[in-house]
């Protein structure tokens, strides 16, 4: 464990000086600053994390349908950021915006959280989807248009705050690029925004989705 957060730390501090040079949706705002900062513990993380499991699930997986997401196994560093947007209204999150209006989750608090979720191994049992997706088509597209921040295998890259994608449900992708094609997702990055806006229509995003559902589990 203590490995774990002395990497994860490492990895932080890589991320501050990698994004100096970013676009401003990707810029390191204030409070992220901190949490990047705050040295994670994953055992106040599990506690911290019962109360979010309703939702997330006791082991992070989320829910196959997609309504939840998994957070298990994703990168701290998106975790902290998408959390700190959220939190922030910077990402639009209907359902859990209520939930952070009555609960006070401090930098300390993120970053134990991250850390804990980090460590927690990826469910191969996610929603694979109802088989509306063209795999073949969904590959096609991802290895030329998201390959480049996304990885090969959907790996995601932690110093850039680029999620993993793989063996994420597929309700949950479908819908996430569908907000973000459609600007209602509010943090998305410029680049994958236009990139979506300009030859993406809802087959291809559910066909790209199905893809990314299917990758096994990237190896930490
Ligand atoms: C009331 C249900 C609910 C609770 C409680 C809840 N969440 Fe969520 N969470 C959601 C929903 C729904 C989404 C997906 C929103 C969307 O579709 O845009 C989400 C998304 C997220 C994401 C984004 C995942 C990604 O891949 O970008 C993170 C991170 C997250 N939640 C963390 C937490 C943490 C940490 C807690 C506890 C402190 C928590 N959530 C509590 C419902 C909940
Ligand atoms: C220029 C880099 C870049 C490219 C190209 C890109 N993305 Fe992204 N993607 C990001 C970043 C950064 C995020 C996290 C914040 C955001 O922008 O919403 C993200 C978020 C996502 C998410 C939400 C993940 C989650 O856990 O909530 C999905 C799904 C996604 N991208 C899929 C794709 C697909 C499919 C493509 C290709 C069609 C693509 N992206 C191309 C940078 C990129």
């Amino acid at each position: 464990m203590v490995k774990l957060v002395a990497m994860m730390l490492a990895v932080a501090l890589w991320a501050l000086s990698a994004l100096a040079q970013e676009p401003a949706s990707q810029q390191i705002s204030e409070e992220l600053k901190a949490v990047l900062q705050a040295k994670g513990s994953p055992e106040r993380g599990k506690a911290m994390f019962r109360q979010c499991q309703d939702c997330h699930g006791a082991d992070a997986s989320g829910r196959t349908s997609g309504l939840y997401p998994r957070l298990s196994g994703q990168h701290a560093t998106v975790l902290m950021k998408q959390i700190t947007d959220m939190l922030a209204g910077r990402r639009i999150n209907r359902k859990m915006r209520f939930y952070f209006d009555d609960h006070v989750l401090k930098s300390g608090d993120i970053a134990d959280i991250a850390v804990y979720l980090r460590g927690l191994p990826i469910s191969t049992k996610n929603g694979k989807g109802p088989g509306i997706g063209d795999i073949a088509l969904g590959k096609k597209l991802y290895e030329k248009d998201c390959v480049e921040c996304h990885g090969a295998k959907g790996e995601g890259k932690a110093e850039k705050f680029y999620p993993m994608v793989a063996a994420q449900h597929f309700g949950y992708l479908a819908r996430q690029l569908q907000y973000i094609r459609d600007g209602d997702r509010g943090n998305s990055n410029p680049d994958m925004v236009k990139l979506l806006k300009s030859h993406y229509m809802s087959t291809d995003l559910e066909a790209v989705a199905a893809y990314m559902a299917q990758l096994p589990p990237p190896k930490k």
